[in-house]
């Protein structure tokens, strides 16, 4: 454990059913964009929330994709830019919430993403605008954390982008805006969230305020997961899931995530495994791993949420990914064991792949690949 340890978390949270209702309370500005997921452009959801701005501008950006490429933020800060937006709502899963945290920052940044990032040589001056994150899927934990993830279309490579500009200045988080997910969603966000609070806890950046946050994470997503998944409309573990991935979030805005997500970017960019498959698939070989560097606290872990020893901790979240009809080996998802030393290689240019408590090089990395091929 850190015993020198900084927690910074500037954002104000706002959590409760109904609450998207109270918007305005939150808004600051005159020109309103609200950068959201396509459907619920579509479905009028995101709507709902513009027409309570009365008096305001509002103007709406959907056109975003699963894992935003860099074009695509560029044409959301135009949007941005053409209303002269002061106030930016993201709302939506992680690709949404990542777009809009980047747009506030260019409306008064000129120029495009490549700038800042990915190789770009111009620093990202302060953000202007105000920055409002309305997340719609319990997993990503974007609304509360510092970091945008975005694919750079240019090279096919997906990587985050960490910026203190990126906090938002209100996190409104809805458990009613969740009971529409399809099961597929829920299962895939929901573990991302338990992989958010898995790397937070056995992370080389860990410290005391965030594993207490990680740990209630953890235990609060394995009792209400499966519940969610299967009765989408159950209250009660809408709240509680929107409450663990609240919490995984502020656990890893502070440590950052590990090999988990390292290794779920050329899963995602290059087998089209959505974010939380990507990551899920290799949670129980990580916690396996985790013990080479961590075994007291994976053994204070297994422990706090009721079983004997890490490997039927991992087999138990092996059990609960396939309850939920999910991929647990990589050649479900299309992977071949002539790919595994190309995507070792990939999720190693990752640094935050060094905070995996664990010896982490092209051969441990292809050796805990093959395990789960
Ligand atoms: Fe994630």
């Amino acid at each position: 454990m850190n015993e020198y340890f900084k927690f910074y978390m500037p954002t104000k949270v706002c959590f409760g059913v109904g609450i998207a209702a109270e918007i305005t309370e939150y808004v600051e500005g005159k020109n309103v964009l609200i950068v959201c997921d396509p459907f619920l452009y579509q479905s009028g959801a995101a709507k709902k929330i513009g027409d309570r701005l009365e008096g305001r501008h509002v103007a709406y950006f959907s056109e975003i994709e699963p894992n935003p490429c860099c074009e695509s933020v560029d044409k959301a800060a135009n949007a941005a830019r053409q209303i002269k937006a002061d106030c930016i709502i993201g709302m939506g899963g992680g690709s949404a919430l990542d777009v809009s945290k980047i747009t506030a920052c260019l409306v008064t940044n000129e120029g495009s993403i490549y700038d800042y990032y990915a190789g770009g040589k111009r620093v990202l001056g302060e953000r202007k605008a105000a920055l409002i994150c309305i997340p719609t899927t319990a997993g990503t934990g974007s609304e509360v954390t510092n970091v945008g993830v975005f694919t750079n279309q240019q090279t096919g490579i997906k990587m985050p982008f960490v910026t203190d500009a990126f906090w938002a200045d209100y996190a409104v988080i809805d458990p009613e805006l969740t009971y529409t997910l399809p099961p597929a969603v829920t299962a895939a966000t929901g573990m991302d969230a338990f992989c958010h609070a898995i790397e937070a806890y056995w992370n080389k950046e860990s410290q005391p305020m965030c594993d207490m946050l990680a740990m209630e994470a953890m235990r609060l997503i394995l009792n209400h997961i499966k519940t969610a998944y299967d009765e989408p409309c159950n209250a009660e573990a809408r709240s509680a899931m929107l409450q663990a991935s609240l919490m995984a979030g502020v656990a890893f805005s502070q440590t950052r995530t590990t090999g988990i997500h390292a290794i779920s970017f050329p899963l995602t960019s290059e087998f089209g495994a959505s974010h939380g498959i990507a990551c899920a698939i290799t949670l129980p070989a990580f916690m396996k791993l985790s013990c080479e560097q961590r075994a007291d606290k994976m053994k204070r872990l297994t422990a706090y949420l009721g079983y004997d020893c890490v490997e039927s901790f991992a087999a138990a979240i092996e059990r609960l990914m396939e309850s939920m009809n999910m991929p647990v080996r990589l050649r479900q998802i299309g992977v071949k064991s002539s790919d595994l030393e190309h995507i070792a290689k990939v999720g190693l240019e990752a640094s935050i792949i060094q905070l995996t408590p664990a010896v982490m090089n092209e051969e441990t990395v292809c050796r805990l690949l093959k395990s789960i091929l």
